[in-house]
């Protein structure tokens, strides 16, 4: 069967342990697998921009022995109008697998059910499931383990960030927390969703409006911008989500070993401060590079899945 990697629940708790496993003996080891020898080719589109992820996934694959194939999806594959199953369809003839960040996610469902080799989402509007795997990759080295962990976010509830965070987390077994104010809060279905797998891994999932008492005793904190990529309204966001902010005060509230993640880019003054950023809690540099480690790791599982 053919697996994907569309959103974070995609992999079940054990999964994304094993997932998260062979993460840490790639990046001990880390030209010494080539899945991709021959080399096969994989896909990377692009329907928005990127840093991290493009440059990860192009050294990833080098690195498995792929041929990456890095394609701005406007300018060029979907560019025309195309349905996309008639893309999947093209795509599944030539390449081992098909990574995508786009806007809907429905288009990226719709190019699973038809390109026939794996799918993996490098974000849309709803889930960013690799940047978890790379948080959660960091989390697991700084604190030994991922579950009974307490992680708040505390910013924008209702973006991507937020909602993997609640799958993944969930699925790691942790106590997730998302702070955020009134018309920023997180998608009913997918907190449900999450409840329901932390309800099977012990974890716990809640949705708060005060940032302080989500960071309460918390082990992770983390925060994302306050305007995703294709939202408007800036200014009212800033100032409606300025009391989410990740400072040194709130972080005070914090377990007295927390870490504080941020999947870049960051907006120092909004969503953090550039002190946080730059202190000793930060650990976003490692969770940067996590991204190649996590993505190496998830490709090389679901081709030994497919
Ligand atoms: N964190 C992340 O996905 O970064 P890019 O948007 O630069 O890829
Ligand atoms: N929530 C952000 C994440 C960027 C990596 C966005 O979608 O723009």
């Amino acid at each position: 069967m053919t697996r994907h990697f569309l959103k974070d629940d995609d992999l079940t708790p054990e999964e994304q342990a094993e997932v998260l496993d062979l993460a840490a003996a790639m990046k001990k080891d880390r030209f010494g697998y080539r899945p991709f020898e021959g080399p096969q080719s994989v896909a990377v589109l692009f329907d928005k921009p990127s840093a991290r992820t493009r440059v990860s996934f192009h050294t990833g694959i080098g690195e498995l022995g792929g041929l990456p194939l890095i394609v701005d999806g406007v300018s060029t594959l979907m560019g025309r109008g195309e349905p996309t199953e008639d893309i999947a369809r093209v795509l599944g003839r030539q390449v081992s697998a098909i990574v995508w960040r786009t806007s809907g996610q429905e288009l990226i469902e719709t190019m699973a059910a038809h390109a026939g080799v794996p799918v993996v989402n490098a974000l849309t509007d709803d889930y960013h499931p690799c940047q978890i795997l790379a948080d959660l990759q960091t989390v697991r080295e700084r604190f030994g383990r991922t579950a009974g962990l307490t992680l708040a976010y505390t910013g924008d509830g209702a973006n991507n960030m937020a909602h993997s965070y609640l799958l993944g987390g969930a699925t790691a077994g942790m106590h997730v927390r998302i702070a955020a104010p009134p018309g920023y809060q997180p998608d009913a279905v997918i907190l449900g969703r999450a409840a329901a797998i932390a309800a099977r891994t012990g974890g716990s999932v809640v949705a708060l409006s005060d940032a302080a008492a989500a960071v309460q005793g918390a082990h992770v904190v983390a925060t994302d911008t306050w305007v995703s990529m294709g939202q408007d309204g800036k200014e009212r966001r800033i100032a409606d989500l300025m009391p989410c902010q990740v400072n040194d005060e709130l972080l005070e509230h914090a377990d007295a070993e927390a870490i504080v993640l941020h999947c870049l880019p960051a907006y120092r003054g909004h969503e953090i401060t550039a002190e946080v950023l730059e202190g000793p809690r930060s650990a976003v540099w490692d969770q940067a590079e996590n991204r190649l480690h996590a993505q190496k790791a998830l490709l090389h599982w679901l081709m030994s899945e497919t």
